[in-house]
């Protein structure tokens, strides 16, 4: 959906929901349907149903950050003010989103084991990557596209969380620059690299991250080849809006997330380059393409969706300085098995050579300290921060880095 439309949407659903005069009845059809009212899969959160009609979705309307009490009141916000499609591409796992459902459950399976009687008046959440300093464990993950969620996209979250000492990574497919984002920010993004079929244009995109001064890749390995994304394409059928930026209305035949054509032609980071015969798969991606990352650039390497314990020692094996378990927010394989129960295997896996960090269902604070308890070194979210995007742009995304801040001080004082 163009800015402005999603601007003037947005604008409209606050007038509304401050309006004591309108009824719900004649507010329901100006809002969207929520996901819960089609029967198509709701993606994750549950709540699906919840916002059924325009009374109960205007409901979910704060009207500031600082009314949020956790990070699921974001998502309820970004439900209703979203265009179908777009929240849908969010909230997309695969198949019946087993695995992104497992990824949340996945916590539940661990438990905290509190500590008495020990002096808790001052907690450090501070961590250290790499010789750099952060606030806090949690670092926003990439996620494309953030143009789709709030007008000021990958710049509203840069100055977030760079101003709360968040370290950022930037997604290949963002719809703002490296070099915008990096301006904003006192300490550049990390920048992950889709490979794409091309090596051109992994040249150059790499070439691109590291003149804007990003001094690390996080190179993607879980999605070899598309996924079955059912709750994406059920939700981009339901949205009949003219969106030809970033998605066509219904589904397409050719593209199962129904992208247009032309989409990496409009993503800043492929700019001027040859598209003609590009593509996203690389089904022959294998270990040896660390090897020739490396004859490229002297960025730092990072390889992001490793989650079995060899993998994790053939990443040492192959120079990586670093892995991410993920198994990229439930979207790439549909495992069923959560991020969480692989952190274990994958630590073991390096055996203390190389930084270990995480993603997949930080919903808590007491996420975040089981993950670090099991042997992460940092972790990062992805949903929710986009949730409190689409909310409040750069207010929303501060609070839902803050909420996770506290609730994880919390639960470190506890245990
Ligand atoms: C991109 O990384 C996606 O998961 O859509």
């Amino acid at each position: 959906m163009p800015a402005d439309r999603l601007q003037s949407r947005r604008a409209f659903l606050r007038f509304l929901a401050a309006s004591p005069i309108l009824s719900a009845a004649g507010l329901s059809a100006c809002l969207d349907p929520g996901p819960g009212r089609s029967g198509a899969g709701t993606g994750e959160g549950g709540g699906a149903g919840s916002a059924g009609t325009g009374e109960a979705l205007l409901n979910h309307l704060l009207s500031s950050p600082d009314e949020a009490i956790n990070v699921f009141d974001f998502q309820e916000m970004a439900r209703a003010l979203l265009p179908p499609a777009h929240y849908g591409y969010l909230a997309t796992g695969v198949d019946g989103d087993e695995t992104l459902h497992a990824n949340r459950e996945g916590y539940a399976r661990y438990q905290l084991r509190a500590r008495r009687l020990v002096d808790v008046s001052t907690v450090s959440m501070g961590v250290t990557l790499y010789g750099r300093d952060w606030s806090t464990p949690i670092v926003l993950c990439p996620v494309g596209s953030q143009r789709a969620f709030h007008e000021e996209g990958e710049l509203a979250v840069a100055r977030a969380s760079d101003a709360l000492g968040h370290l950022q990574i930037l997604s290949t497919v963002t719809t703002t620059s490296v070099e915008e984002v990096n301006a904003v920010r006192e300490r550049p993004v990390w920048y992950q690299l889709y490979p794409t079929d091309d090596w051109t244009v992994t040249q150059a995109l790499v070439g691109r991250a590291s003149d804007a001064g990003c001094d690390t890749l996080v190179l993607t390995v879980d999605l070899p080849v598309g996924s079955n994304r059912e709750t994406a394409q059920r939700m981009a059928t339901e949205d009949s809006r003219d969106c030809t930026d970033c998605h066509r209305s219904g589904l397409a035949e050719d593209d199962p997330m129904g992208f247009p054509s032309g989409y990496l032609d409009r993503k800043p980071m492929f700019q001027g380059l040859d598209l003609s015969q590009v593509g996203f798969d690389t089904p022959f991606m294998t270990w040896d393409f660390i090897d020739r990352l490396r004859g490229i650039t002297d960025m730092r390497i990072l390889i992001k969706g490793i989650v079995r314990g060899d993998d994790a020692r053939q990443a040492v094996l192959s120079g990586a300085d670093g892995v991410i378990v993920s198994n990229h927010g439930g979207r790439a394989e549909p495992s069923g098995r959560s991020t969480v129960e692989s952190v274990e295997e994958v630590v073991a896996g390096v055996n203390g050579a190389i930084p270990v960090l995480m993603d997949g269902g930080i919903r808590r604070g007491s996420d975040i300290l089981k993950a670090m308890a099991l042997g992460a070194n940092a972790v990062c979210i992805g949903r929710p921060y986009i949730w409190g995007l689409s909310a409040f742009g750069e207010p929303g995304v501060a609070k839902v880095l803050e909420l996770l801040t506290e609730e994880l001080r919390i639960a470190m004082q506890l245990h």
